[in-house]
């Protein structure tokens, strides 16, 4: 990446500060390694997640999981895991996993997250953290009531253009933001299950819930959400195209819209703050300009690999466990994003903008 220094402050840090844990094992005499299952052997287990883990020294994989038997086998194969399974639950019943990493579709997120509570395992899930957020509130009370750590799969948040502008806004160079907006214009993804809602919980709840997420962390949480949604190709059971206007606690106005039915991607995302503009056209990586009042005028080309992000988010998830720190990207904030999803599904079904926290 040209232009922007990557600040790795706390989180993304490789070098832990060991404070050791009766259930992990020493390695080499002072580093504690981490052993972590991976629940789904899908697209983004085995393009980022299973490529991280092997990097990072503080984390040994000892058992991969997959319903589809070829998949997990295969998975097993080419990270060198020891053991491969298709039922999650023997994974839960090995006494040496530390943590689970949660990478299935949606709708199971649910019922994985709470047995593996159960069963005393930390837990990494993907983003959404549910389909819904009643799903969600159950997750929340099976983390608190086990004691585990959960975080939930936001990467944005390690992703060097947005901790730039989290940056920005928290050292009040940009001032108290006004106007954050995200337009993301994109084809039908391919996977089947995300263009079925009983699975996928949707466009806004599988997807936007990275926008979301993104809103909360620049401007705090959100009082009330006014959408439109709307369905316009033929089969399938999601919104495909939407608009959400969501009016922070502090004043703060954020607006996504969102298109899976374009014909080419198109994105860009920025921030209006009271003291100074960022505005990217792009999404992970395009031309970021910013402007301070009458500063000078910066433009920035942003090349950062899209993995990184990925590899630094298990980093922090891994020093949490070995420093007994709750995630600040936690399940209750997989909850707040969630219900803004679910808030802006109501808005427009019910023609009436919803105010959060949702009953
Ligand atoms: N953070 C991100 O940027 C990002 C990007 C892509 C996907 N995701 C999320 O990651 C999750 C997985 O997405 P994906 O693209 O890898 O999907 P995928 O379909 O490629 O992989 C999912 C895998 O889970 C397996 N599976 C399904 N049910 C299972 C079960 N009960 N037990 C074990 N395995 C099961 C499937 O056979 C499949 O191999 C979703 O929640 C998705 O929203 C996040």
């Amino acid at each position: 990446m040209r232009g922007l220094e990557s600040s790795s402050k706390g989180l993304g840090s490789t070098s832990l500060r060991v404070k050791l844990k009766p259930h992990l094992v020493i390695y080499g005499g002072n580093v504690a390694r981490v052993k972590m299952a991976v629940i789904g052997c899908g697209f983004i287990s085995t393009s980022v997640h299973l490529p991280s883990l092997t990097e990072i020294p503080d984390v040994e994989v000892v058992a991969v999981c997959d319903v589809v038997e070829e998949k997990a086998r295969k998975t097993a194969e080419q990270f060198k895991v020891e053991k491969y399974y298709t039922d999650y639950h023997k994974v839960l019943e090995m006494p040496e996993v530390d943590a689970v990493l949660i990478a299935t579709p949606p709708l199971t997120h649910k019922d994985q997250v709470i047995n593996a509570a159960r069963a005393g395992k930390h837990v990494f899930v993907e983003k959404p953290i549910t389909t819904n957020v009643k799903d969600a509130k159950e997750v929340v009370d099976a983390i608190k009531k086990a004691g585990v750590k959960c975080m939930v799969g936001f990467c944005l948040r390690f992703h060097s253009m947005f901790k730039h502008v989290k940056e920005l806004i928290d050292s009040g160079r940009l001032g108290r933001p006004v106007n954050i907006w995200r337009v993301c214009v994109w084809p039908l993804p391919p996977a089947p299950w995300l263009k079925d809602k009983t699975i996928s919980g949707g466009m806004l709840v599988e997807n936007a819930v990275h926008a979301f997420d993104a809103f909360r962390w620049f401007a705090g949480d959100v009082d009330t959400v006014y959408a439109k949604v709307m369905t316009v190709q033929s089969g399938i059971t999601i919104e495909d195209n939407a608009s959400v206007v969501c009016i922070h606690k502090e004043g703060t106005i954020s607006t996504l819209i969102q298109s899976w039915s374009g014909t080419h991607s198109w994105d860009s995302w920025g921030v209006v703050g009271e003291k100074g503009t960022v505005a990217v056209e792009g999404y992970l990586s395009g031309v970021m300009k910013i402007r301070i009042a009458d500063g000078p005028y910066e433009q920035l080309r942003m090349e950062e690999d899209w993995k990184l992000m990925y590899k630094r988010e298990l980093e922090y998830f891994i020093k949490c466990i070995i420093e007994d720190k709750r995630p600040e990207i936690n399940e209750v904030e997989g909850l707040r994003a969630l219900e803004i999803a679910e808030a802006a599904l109501r808005s427009s079904a019910e023609g009436r903008p919803i105010k959060l926290p949702l009953e």
